[in-house]
């Protein structure tokens, strides 16, 4: 990094001023009152806020969609001088662009009437009964038509995308049929070009068993895997299998065949388990599922189980909160040295919060997390539960994802409780930049 670069130089004057300017197109943005890379550190277990690399009079040089350098904004300016420079004249915090590793905002309807009859003490059967649930939802997406459908799904992307949200994953799971996860799947990649938000496709055709359906689980996940994953890949509408799986979706056994076989597809896989009962880790293990998400009913053997294992705990406190359900022991998770992710979750049912960061400051508050490992489940932790080592750390060659805060302080951020909003947000993507000629 350029600050230890220009210490060392320092030393040895003489070798200062034979330092080449660089003389590429670029921007410099800052200076920053703070700027945390979220770099170098470890991806799994418990951290200190010592531990955080902070930059005072930071800067971030950034071309064609990529950081340059990072470092301090004099040097910086010294050192690049054909820079074009975006001078920012108040107090700012950087960080990177929040990664939202787990969403359902591709659907129709609203499910209000769930959340009144649950805050009335009402049942998940009593409620399903009631016309409401999951399935109520699917009724409404499949009535949507795409363009309705793109449309709410971009509305909902760029709320997140206000928020600091530079990359999102968005699932499927509201058609159920091959033609109306087909609808979704599309919609989702029509969205994403209509949002400065990424969006990252997930099929989750293995939501529940559609009510509509004749035949068992086995069946059902059979013909996803016949006539809906093949057409998934040919068209190249999502790389990532996910399956809910609970006594009211999908068991165990049928759960295996079904991921194992989406993985020998190419397909990465994530599951929805341990959200209401246990037995999804023990899965995800065997299967060696890129991540578990939810872990709300986790007990301390499955707990010990994802610290050996590579399996990425993801939790989703917004669920937890809508539901009126206890938090995911992330805490535990933590101490005994797995990773964690912090995800919104936002879909209509049981997560109808819709945001990250103030959800992400509750459960660090809740679970007694550190600040910095509230941000690292956000950043660069989130990253590799979507494989994507290219985001989620503010260093040279990755994306120029970064978003600023008007405070001097990081801690400012989280102590507001996500009512502290991003004042920009930058999404590095090539055509928003000068190209070289
Ligand atoms: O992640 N758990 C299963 N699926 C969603 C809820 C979807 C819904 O209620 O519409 C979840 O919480
Ligand atoms: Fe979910």
């Amino acid at each position: 990094m350029l600050i230890k670069k220009i210490l060392l130089k320092k030393e040895k004057s003489s070798l200062v001023e034979e330092k080449p300017p660089f003389r590429g197109l670029g921007v410099l943005v800052g200076p920053f009152s703070q700027l945390l890379t979220m770099d170098k550190l470890p991806l799994r277990g418990a951290l200190s806020d010592e531990q955080l690399e902070i930059i005072p009079n930071g800067g971030i040089v950034q071309h064609n969609g990529k950081i340059v350098e990072v470092g301090n904004f004099e040097l910086l300016k010294q050192h690049y001088p054909s820079a074009e420079i975006e001078f920012l004249s108040d107090h700012y915090v950087c960080l990177p662009g929040m990664i939202d590793v787990h969403t359902h905002i591709c659907w129709a309807g609203s499910r209000f009437k769930d959340y009144a009859m649950r805050l009335a003490g009402k049942s998940y059967l009593e409620i399903a009964a009631a016309g409401g649930g999951i399935w109520d939802t699917v009724t409404k997406t499949r009535e949507a038509t795409l363009n309705e459908l793109v449309t709410l799904t971009v509305e909902r992307a760029n709320t997140l995308f206000k928020q600091g949200i530079t990359t999102i994953e968005v699932k499927s799971g509201y058609g159920l049929s091959v033609e109306q996860e087909l609808k979704m799947l599309e919609a989702i990649r029509l969205a994403n070009e209509q949002t400065k938000a990424e969006l990252i496709p997930t099929c989750l055709a293995a939501h529940i068993l559609p009510k509509d359906f004749e035949g068992g689980e086995k069946e059902y996940l059979q013909l996803i895997i016949e006539e809906l994953l093949p057409i998934i890949k040919e068209k190249s509408l999502a790389n990532r299998v996910d399956i809910f799986v609970e006594k009211s979706a999908f068991s165990v056994s049928a759960a295996r065949s079904y991921l194992l076989k989406a993985r020998e597809m190419g397909f990465e896989i994530v599951i929805h388990g341990d959200q209401f009962s246990t037995g999804g880790v023990t899965l995800a293990n065997e299967v060696q599922a890129l991540s578990i998400d939810h872990l709300e009913a986790a007990n301390d053997e499955e707990i010990a189980l994802l610290a050996k294992g590579n399996v990425i705990p993801v939790v989703l406190p917004a669920a937890s909160l809508g539901l009126g359900e206890p938090f995911a022991p992330a805490r535990k998770l933590l101490d005994v040295g797995t990773s964690l992710v912090i995800a919104s979750d936002w879909n209509p049912g049981s997560a109808p919060m819709g945001d990250l960061l103030a959800s992400a400051a509750i459960l660090g508050a809740a679970e007694k997390l550190s600040m910095v490992e509230v941000w690292a489940a956000l950043t660069c932790r989130a990253a590799t539960a979507l494989n994507k080592n290219d985001r989620g750390i503010l260093k040279a060659g990755m994306k120029a994802d970064f978003i600023i805060f008007k405070t001097n302080d990081y801690r400012e951020i989280l102590y507001r409780q996500g009512q502290l909003k991003p004042e920009k947000i930058w999404k590095g993507s090539p055509q928003n930049f000068p190209q070289e000629n």
